[in-house]
């Protein structure tokens, strides 16, 4: 079904926040048995540009690491048990019954671990506040340029103009749209590398033409030219797209194709089914990278695929997604490669609220100069 831009204009927002998580990157390393501690933080400070210095000072910075790692685990952790009770909430309606809700012990659990997620968001706005003032002298940002999207928002509220909770919803947001939206993607891309050993080895090519055996950091510019990891990223999303289907409430009577969505009624729109349709994507169940070539994006509609949704209300934050995903990929394939026992199609798609996998990613990591692992 083809839906013309200008239908989507009447058509509003259904909201659902997405609280999500199963196997995330980070579960990926810390799993790997090869790997040891020291590595493992290491290697995530690197992937996460952490400011980790590994001098003098290594064993204070690396108990410092670790116990924050060990707090962002069991935020994950409680993100990922909120995700599953609040799908069994939309699966089991007899949930909506609070005393039902409390008494099958959902209640509590959600309580428990919508805490530990709350208390989080809160110490880091908190941080981030004392650091704001620190920072600010007579009411004044002593360098707007480099103010993040929280910083504008604690200088609002030190206009008056949003208060704490107005703060911690919108880091909410930003946090649970944010984070295993894009750590189901980078799950699904290193499986499809596992099992497409041909794609794997262009795509450290080309992250070996743009860094050599150098570590440094990675930039804006170096972004731009991983155009191969580029169209692999986009063709993970459209095969395993991380939201795997969003609703839409029709606001007025509209017709698309002939046929009448009367007001009220609810759409749900399904990426997930429709980025395979065979009248769109050749062989919709091969993993080709080929599908976001610059002529095989121009030969179809601008709808055909909408991982990050499509409208007013689209993802703000899919730019940003595909930027942080090339990091963080980019930098896992300088150091190593992934295969697995599994074939490409073992894995099937779990949808959840976020796009889970039947399997999770049985990935084996190997040092890429290590060729013993092999
Ligand atoms: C691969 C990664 C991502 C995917 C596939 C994705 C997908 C989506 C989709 C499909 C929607 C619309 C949902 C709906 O209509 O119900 C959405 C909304 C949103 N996304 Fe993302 N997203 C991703 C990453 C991110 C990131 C990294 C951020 C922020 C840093 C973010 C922030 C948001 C926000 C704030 C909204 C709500 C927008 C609104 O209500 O107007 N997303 N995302």
């Amino acid at each position: 079904m083809e839906v013309a831009p200008s239908k989507c204009e009447c058509i509003s927002f259904t909201k659902s926040r997405r609280l999500t998580s199963k196997t995330t990157v980070c579960d990926l390393v810390l799993n790997n048995s090869n790997l040891n501690t020291s590595e493992i933080i290491r290697d995530l400070g690197v992937l996460f540009n952490s400011s980790l210095q590994f001098d003098v000072h290594i064993t204070q910075a690396l108990r410092k690491a670790q116990r924050r790692i060990n707090m962002i685990f069991n935020v994950l952790r409680s993100v990922r048990e909120l995700m599953e009770i609040s799908f069994a909430w939309q699966i089991k309606p007899w949930l909506k019954l609070k005393p039902l809700w409390y008494l099958t012990g959902y209640g509590y659990e959600y309580d428990k671990h919508l805490a530990v997620v709350t208390d989080f968001t809160k110490a880091v706005i908190q941080e981030k506040w004392e650091e704001f003032k620190l920072f600010h002298v007579d009411g004044e940002a002593k360098d707007k340029r480099s103010m993040a999207f929280l910083d504008l928002l604690l200088e609002m509220r030190s206009e008056g103009l949003l208060n704490e909770e107005d703060i911690r919803e919108e880091v909410d947001t930003f946090m649970f749209e944010g984070h295993d939206t894009t750590s189901a993607s980078m799950g699904w891309t290193l499986w499809s590398m596992a099992t497409h050993p041909d794609v794997q080895e262009k795509v450290i090519e080309e992250v070996d033409r743009i860094f050599g055996s150098s570590d440094r950091d990675c930039t804006n510019d170096d972004l731009k030219q991983m155009k191969y990891l580029e169209k692999c990223l986009k063709e993970s999303l459209r095969m395993f797209p991380s939201v795997p289907f969003f609703a839409r409430k029709v606001e007025q009577d509209v017709v698309i194709n002939g046929e009448t969505f009367p007001k009220g009624v609810r759409i749900l729109v399904a990426p997930m089914v429709l980025h395979r349709n065979p009248r769109i994507f050749n062989n919709p169940n091969d993993y080709n990278p080929e599908n976001y070539s610059e002529e095989a994006i121009a030969s179809r509609h601008a709808y055909a695929d909408v991982p990050f949704s499509a409208g007013p209300r689209n993802c703000i934050g899919q730019k940003f997604a595909i930027m942080e995903e090339k990091a963080v990929i980019s930098w896992f394939f300088r150091r190593y490669r992934v295969s697995t026992h599994r074939k490409f199609h073992d894995n099937q798609m779990l949808p959840e609220i976020i796009l889970k996998s039947t399997l999770g990613f049985p990935l084996k990591i190997h040092n890429r100069h290590d060729l013993v692992n092999m």
